[in-house]
């Protein structure tokens, strides 16, 4: 594995952009994984050059258990399973032990009456880790709480991973 997408997503948004980031990526680079949060390893394969982490901005920033159960509530899910966010990954992650390039991005609504950026927060946590942070924290933007994405925003997504790609071309060109 030499890019990993990981991504956080509570009503399907997140996950999406995910999706098309880890696309344009992966039209570009080898061995390019999208995982969920829940599922991602904490212990980076040493094979890894770029790790992009994404999730939704809840109440400001990184999604917490607390933020993550309104929205579970929201979507009409039980409200009892534990959930696991990027916050909660990034703090069990494992430091690099070598240069691992690295970029955030999340979703969150756009107005002006609405401050904070869970990316931003994701590269606070990476930049303090040890990551070698490549561009400023990236946001796409939904049309309200449960979405949809406003249009555009995976075109823009997917054309967002296929820059990231870039950091990797030359050492991995197929
Ligand atoms: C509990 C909760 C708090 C939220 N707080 C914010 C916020 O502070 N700023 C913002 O722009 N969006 C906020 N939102 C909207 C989320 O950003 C939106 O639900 C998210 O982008 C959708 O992505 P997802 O489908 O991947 O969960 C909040 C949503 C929830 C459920």
């Amino acid at each position: 594995m030499r890019a990993l997408v990981v991504y956080e997503s509570s009503f399907g948004n997140t996950g999406m952009v995910a999706e098309a980031v880890w696309r344009g990526l992966a039209d570009h680079v080898e061995d390019a994984a999208l995982r969920r949060v829940d599922v991602a390893p904490t212990s980076l394969p040493p094979s890894l050059q770029l790790l992009v982490v994404g999730g939704p901005t809840q109440a400001f920033g990184m999604s917490r258990p607390s933020t993550r159960q309104d929205a579970q509530a929201k979507a009409g899910l039980p409200t009892t399973c534990p959930t696991t966010g990027v916050r909660e990954w990034l703090h069990q992650l494992e430091p690099p032990n070598r240069p691992v390039y690295s970029a955030t991005f999340d979703t969150r609504i756009h107005s002006p009456h609405v401050p904070g950026s869970a990316a931003v927060g994701a590269w606070r946590l990476l930049n303090k880790g040890g990551f070698e942070l490549t561009a400023e924290a990236e946001s796409f933007w939904v049309e309200g709480l449960k979405g949809p994405l406003r249009d555009g925003e995976l075109d823009r997504a997917y054309t967002w991973g296929v820059s990231l790609s870039g950091l990797l071309l030359g050492a991995v060109r197929r």
